[in-house]
C-alpha cells in the first residue's frame, strides 16, 4: 500500500467510545444535563465561570450570536482580517454589517495588522475581530487599547489557540467574547460544536438565543416538566447535544496533552526546516516563550515557486496539505475591484500548512521534509 500522511488526525480512543455508549443506553441526546456539565468544565478550565461559558452548534452560530449580543447592526463595519476563515466575514453579514478586511503585519508576522486597523476605523465602526492564526496571538494589548478608545467590542476568534495561554491567561479570555470552534480538524473536537466565552451579560443572552429565545433552559423545562413558556425576540436552533457534550468532555481531558505532542512536532519540523530546507520561511519564527497551540503548521514558500505544483507534487507521495486560508478579500462573493492588502497579497500565493497532528511521527515529518526538497531541487 503507498504511503499516506494525513494533514490531520482525530486523537479519539476507547475513552470517547465509552462516554458516547454510555450515553446513549442514558438516553437523553438534546441540550441537557451532559451540556451543562462540559460548560462547567470548559470554565474550569479557562478559569472563568460557567456564567461566561455558552456551548453552541458551531464557531459560525457562535460568531453569529456574538454579532446580535453585542449589537452590532446594519450598514456598521466590522474589522477582520482578511487571512483567516470565511465565517469571520460572513458572521458580519448575517446581521446586515460589513466586513472590512484588514492587512496582515508582516511577512512573518501573519496575524491582524495594528497599523491597518488604525486605517481602518471610521465612525461606523463597531467592532474587531482578531484571530488568533494557527495559534500564534495577535498584538493583543495594542489591539484592546485601540478598542476601548474607540469605544468598539473586540472579539476573539480562538479556533486554532484551544486551549492555550498567553502571559498566563487563557487565548479567548481577553475580548469581550472568545470563539472557539469543536469541528473535526480542531486541536479537539465533537464533531461539529463551538463555544463562546465572555461578558456575563453577553452569555446569558446568547444562551436565550441558542434555543429559540425561549426563556426557560431546557433543563429547566426537562426538570420542572412546565409545558409554558415565553419568547420574547427572534431565537435560533443553534444548539449543543449531549452526546457531542460527553465526547468533548474526553477530549478536555487530554487537551493539555494533547497540545504538548503538538508542540515537539512543531519544534521538530522547525528543526527540520531550519536544516533542509532554508529556502522556506516559517511564520512566526520570532514568537518565543509562549506555549502555542500548533494548529496549522504553515510555511511560506520562495516567491518563485509554483505552490500548484508542489501540492501536487507531495500528492503524488501520499502528503496531504492545505492552504489557510486564501484570502477572503480574493474569494469571489467579497472580492471588490481594487481592493489590495500590500503584505498579504505579496505571499498570499505562497502560503502552505503541512501536516500536523499530536502523533505525526517524526519518521514522517522526515518524508514530507524529503519530500519538499526533493521537489525545490528538481525546480532549481
Ligand atoms: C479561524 C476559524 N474561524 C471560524 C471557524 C468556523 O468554525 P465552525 O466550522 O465550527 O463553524 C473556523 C473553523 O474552521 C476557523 O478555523
Amino acid at each position: 500500500m503507498n504511503k499516506i500522511v494525513n494533514f490531520f488526525k482525530t486523537s479519539f480512543d476507547h475513552n470517547e467510545i465509552k462516554a458516547f455508549t454510555k450515553l446513549v443506553h442514558n438516553g437523553n441526546f438534546s441540550m441537557g444535563k451532559e451540556t451543562i456539565n462540559f460548560e462547567k468544565a470548559i470554565a474550569k478550565k479557562l478559569k472563568i465561570t460557567e456564567n461566561n461559558v455558552a456551548l453552541v452548534s458551531n464557531c459560525t452560530t457562535g460568531l453569529h450570536l456574538s454579532m446580535i449580543v453585542t449589537g452590532v447592526k446594519q450598514k456598521q463595519e466590522v474589522l477582520c482580517s482578511s487571512l483567516t476563515f470565511v465565517a469571520d466575514a460572513n458572521c458580519i453579514k448575517y446581521v446586515g454589517a460589513k466586513p472590512k478586511f484588514v492587512d496582515i503585519t508582516s511577512n512573518i508576522n501573519w496575524n491582524i495588522s495594528v497599523k491597518d486597523i488604525k486605517n481602518k476605523i471610521t465612525k461606523n465602526t463597531k467592532a474587531i475581530i482578531m484571530t488568533h492564526y494557527a495559534g500564534y496571538p495577535c498584538e493583543i494589548a495594542k489591539i484592546k487599547k485601540i478598542a476601548k478608545h474607540n469605544k468598539l467590542v473586540l472579539i476573539e476568534d480562538a479556533c486554532h489557540t484551544i486551549f492555550s495561554k498567553f502571559k498566563k491567561k487563557y487565548l479567548g479570555t481577553y475580548g469581550d467574547l472568545g470563539v472557539f470552534s469543536l469541528y473535526g480538524n480542531k486541536n479537539i473536537t465533537t464533531g461539529e460544536g463551538g463555544i463562546v466565552i465572555g461578558k456575563k451579560e453577553y452569555i446569558k443572552k446568547i444562551k436565550i438565543l441558542r434555543n429559540h429565545a425561549i426563556d426557560k433552559s431546557m433543563l429547566e423545562r426537562n426538570l420542572s416538566k412546565t409545558p409554558t413558556y415565553q419568547i420574547n425576540e427572534l431565537g435560533y436552533n443553534y444548539r449543543m447535544d449531549d452526546i457531542r457534550a460527553v465526547i468533548g468532555m474526553e477530549q478536555l481531558k487530554k487537551i493539555d496533552y494533547l497540545n504538548n505532542l503538538r508542540r515537539k512536532v512543531a519544534v521538530n519540523y522547525k528543526k527540520l526546516i531550519n536544516k533542509e530546507l532554508p529556502e522556506i520561511k516559517i511564520p512566526f519564527s520570532n514568537f518565543i516563550g509562549n506555549k502555542f497551540s500548533y494548529h496549522l503548521f504553515p510555511i511560506l514558500l520562495p516567491f518563485s515557486l509554483n505552490r500548484d505544483g508542489l501540492i501536487e507534487f507531495l500528492s503524488s507521495r501520499g502528503i496531504q496539505t492545505s492552504i489557510h486560508y486564501k484570502p477572503i478579500h480574493k474569494l469571489k462573493f467579497y472580492e471588490r475591484r481594487n481592493f489590495k492588502l500590500k503584505n498579504l497579497d505579496k505571499i498570499s500565493n505562497f502560503i502552505l500548512s503541512l501536516p500536523i497532528y499530536p502523533n505525526l511521527s517524526f519518521s514522517d515529518q522526515n518524508y514530507v521534509i524529503k519530500a519538499i526538497k526533493e521537489y525545490l531541487k528538481y525546480k532549481k
